[in-house]
């Protein structure tokens, strides 16, 4: 028997294609996310939750799937919009899709790192707008890139990867992890573990790879703004609330940093309104992963994840693997 499963959002073809074939598909196709409602009663009576990062998948929505649903497959890496407490306890997996975004977030924050040192946002609104009146040696004159140092926020693939990038264009290293790499590790990634606190004063770069916890909400708040060269720039491709927006404008505004270029907001899709003026903030709408190839793969593991968690077996990707068995 094929499981019932509920999509929320409609994937890329190759995707469809495959839950077409192996399961009994619901979608919601609307080219909005499903409201809370939408959700309750799309999940009712399901094997599997196919849901994405927009989707907030909360007790009354897992109790609207009880007690058919079996596992909450997300379409994403970042799983805050779940919650994971009320999963486990009705001994739920909940999974995500690790690993196959890691590069195209790491090209984004990278596109961000320059495209804020270079002032293209900037340099593009003004050609747009018909505005440019010729070469002029001191016009827009950016941060330099090559022999700057990059300080990463959390040290794990997204941040190394984005470090590999950086290696290539000359930047010097330091991050700060949770957890210290070992001499191994970080002789291989050519990175210096330093204090938070240090990594923000030392970089001319810092670029964001935490996951969104109760422990990193507002990590980047005014006093850690402050701490921050007044010529720093602030990449965060990792989720809006790690940084308290309303302070970041300011310190935009203000110069107590030098640029930002974010991909993720605190209250997506809304934006604190003092960024819109801003030109030395770069403004992204959260296209981490927004390549075909890669939300293709990322559809194909959460497929694989429910697939296997409804046919008895492991799934891949558990966040929460104390409720499986074995
Ligand atoms: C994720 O998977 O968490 C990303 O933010 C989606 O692009």
């Amino acid at each position: 028997m094929k499981p019932k499963v509920f999509l929320t959002r409609r994937l890329p073809p190759a995707v469809m294609s495959r839950l077409a074939e192996t399961t009994e598909l619901r979608a919601h196709l609307a080219d909005r996310p499903a409201t809370a409602a939408e959700l309750a009663a799309g999940v009712a009576g399901c094997d599997a939750l196919l849901c994405n990062i927009t989707d907030r998948i909360d007790a009354a929505v897992l109790e609207a799937g009880a007690p058919t649903l079996r596992v909450v497959a997300n379409f994403g890496v970042g799983f805050n919009n779940i919650d994971v407490a009320a999963a486990t306890t009705r001994k739920i997996p909940v999974t995500n899709t690790p690993g196959v975004l890691t590069d195209a977030t790491a090209d984004l924050a990278f596109a961000l790192l320059l495209a804020t040192a270079r002032r293209l946002g900037e340099g593009e609104r003004l050609v747009r707008a018909r505005q440019w009146t010729g070469w002029e040696p001191m016009q827009m004159l950016g941060a330099d890139v090559s022999g700057a140092t990059l300080g990463l926020i959390g040290f794990g693939r997204i941040g190394r990867a984005l470090a590999k990038r950086a290696r290539a264009f000359d930047l010097k290293l330091i991050y700060w992890n949770r957890t210290r790499l070992s001499p191994a590790e970080e002789a291989e990634t050519g990175a210096v573990y330093r204090p938070k606190e240090d990594v923000l004063a030392a970089a001319d770069f810092v670029s964001l790879h935490v996951a969104y916890t109760p422990d990193t909400h507002h990590l980047i708040d005014a006093a850690a703004l402050a701490r921050m060269k007044p010529t720093a720039i602030l990449i965060n491709t990792a989720r809006g609330p790690v940084v308290d927006e309303a302070a970041l404008a300011a310190a935009l505004r203000n110069g107590t940093i030098g640029g930002a270029g974010l991909d993720v907001f605190e209250r997506e899709p809304q934006l604190d309104p003092g960024l819109f003026g801003l030109e030395n903030a770069v403004l992204v709408p959260h296209l981490g992963s927004a390549t075909i190839g890669t939300r293709t793969k990322m559809g194909m593991i959460a497929v694989d994840n429910l697939l296997a968690v409804c046919g008895g077996q492991r799934p891949p990707n558990c966040v929460n693997p104390q409720v499986l068995a074995g």
